[in-house]
């Protein structure tokens, strides 16, 4: 065997010998509250990022058949070749409203919405810029920032503790000499379950002249009255400088990523992202799900109502059941177990009881810090999240 292919395997079974070796499970039906695992049955989700039930709406589902079949299977190019489809146009037209932004632009996924922009303004700063980064910011965010100083070997990066705003000011007034201070949070933190202190970072980024990029991936659709996000929840719709997020959870849960911001930043998007101009644009189904699903959060509050009642009953009962609950505006819970092998456990015994939630250990989270992530959605009945505490109070 080469070297190479020898040193294939003997990074599986390293990962296998640490127990960090994923299995993935086969869904055989569509995402729901409840959805069919192969070899396990009809099971309670709790995983998912379905946060308004919208993957399987249909709705959601009709306009995406609709958009395929007028608009065909995709672009077949990238939009600066071929240009762009009126679907694209309709859709980021939605985003920027849903954003409270000028104007937004899409990509195939937040991954790559993330890597666009910030690696864009980085490369853009000369020998004058630097990111600083929330420490538990999404992987997506992390990579963007490695991305950009590599392009440009002359910019700065810097972390701060997470959600600790004397660090984040210490780290703001270190940089006071830069010209472009980059401060990028995500809004929803997804291991965590609890929200970006936006309001500070916010006030924090006006004083020190910073430009503040919030990713919002798992807060659209779930904060704020009417589902706009962490920046509703705090009254600052139309006052981020950038918004990036995602059309895979709580907007249809397909594909797709998005950055929202002024007019002008949009069109150095579209000029200059590396993502943007070489790699093809969103397909016509992906782009109609979302944007059906926009229209739905937009025009109807019933689903982020129904979500936050669903999360109020899970925390009650999780908390009755003697387990710590975070509060807040996410829906997402984590439950800490401390050894990944205990949060794996738990994992198992929950799925053997009907259950499917996921036990992160190592390297996602810190050691000693494994936990089941416990997600809630509107498409869940309170018989669902009942089904789903009885088995807790079984392990
Ligand atoms: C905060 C955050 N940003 C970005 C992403 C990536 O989104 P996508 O699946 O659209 O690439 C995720 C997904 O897990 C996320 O949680």
């Amino acid at each position: 065997m080469s070297p190479f292919w020898k040193r294939v395997d003997d990074d599986l079974h390293a990962m296998r010998e640490a127990g960090q070796y994923k299995s993935f499970r086969n869904f055989m039906g569509p995402m729901g509250a409840v959805s069919e695992i192969e070899g396990v049955g009809r099971v309670v989700v709790l995983c998912s990022n379905d946060y308004l039930g919208l993957a399987n709406d249909p709705a959601v589902v009709e306009a995406a058949i609709s958009a395929q079949k007028k608009w065909g299977a995709g672009t077949g190019s990238v939009r600066f070749i071929c240009g762009s489809f009126d679907y694209h146009r309709q859709l980021e037209e939605k985003i920027a409203v849903l954003s409270g932004t000028e104007a937004s632009t899409t990509y195939v996924s937040c991954w790559n919405a993330n890597e666009a922009v910030i690696a864009s303004l980085m490369s853009i700063g000369g020998d004058s810029v630097i990111a600083i980064s929330d420490e538990l910011n999404h992987a997506s965010i992390i990579d963007a920032i490695r991305l950009g100083r590599q392009i440009n070997k002359a910019s700065q990066s810097k972390v701060y503790k997470h959600s600790d705003m004397a660090d984040l000011e210490a780290r703001l007034k270190e940089a006071a000499a830069v010209k472009l201070k980059l401060v990028v949070t995500d809004g929803v933190f997804s291991m965590e379950g609890d929200i970006a202190k936006l309001d500070k970072v916010h006030a924090l980024c006006a004083e020190h002249g910073a430009l503040l990029i919030v990713d919002d991936s798992h807060g659209v659709g779930v904060c704020g009255a009417t589902g706009k996000g962490v920046v509703e929840h705090f009254g600052l719709l139309g006052k981020i400088d950038c918004m990036t997020g995602t059309l895979g959870k709580a907007l249809g849960g397909a594909a797709g990523g998005y950055v929202a911001s002024r007019k002008n930043l949009i069109d150095l998007m579209m000029q200059k992202s590396r993502p943007q101009i070489f790699s093809n644009a969103l397909p016509p189904g992906t782009a109609a799900a979302a944007s059906t699903a926009i229209d739905i959060v937009l025009r109807d509050n019933s689903r982020v109502t129904k979500l936050r009642r669903n999360v109020d009953h899970m925390r009650a009962g999780l908390r009755q059941r003697g387990f710590e609950t975070v509060e807040g505006p996410s829906a997402i819970t984590p439950i800490l177990f401390g050894p990944t092998a205990k949060a794996i456990a738990a994992s198992k015994r929950l799925l053997e009881l009907g259950v499917f939630v996921i036990g992160f250990g190592y390297p996602v989270v810190p050691e000693g810090a494994a936990r089941l992530r416990v997600q809630v959605s509107a498409a869940h009945e309170i018989s669902h999240l009942d089904q789903a505490l009885d088995a807790f109070s079984k392990l």
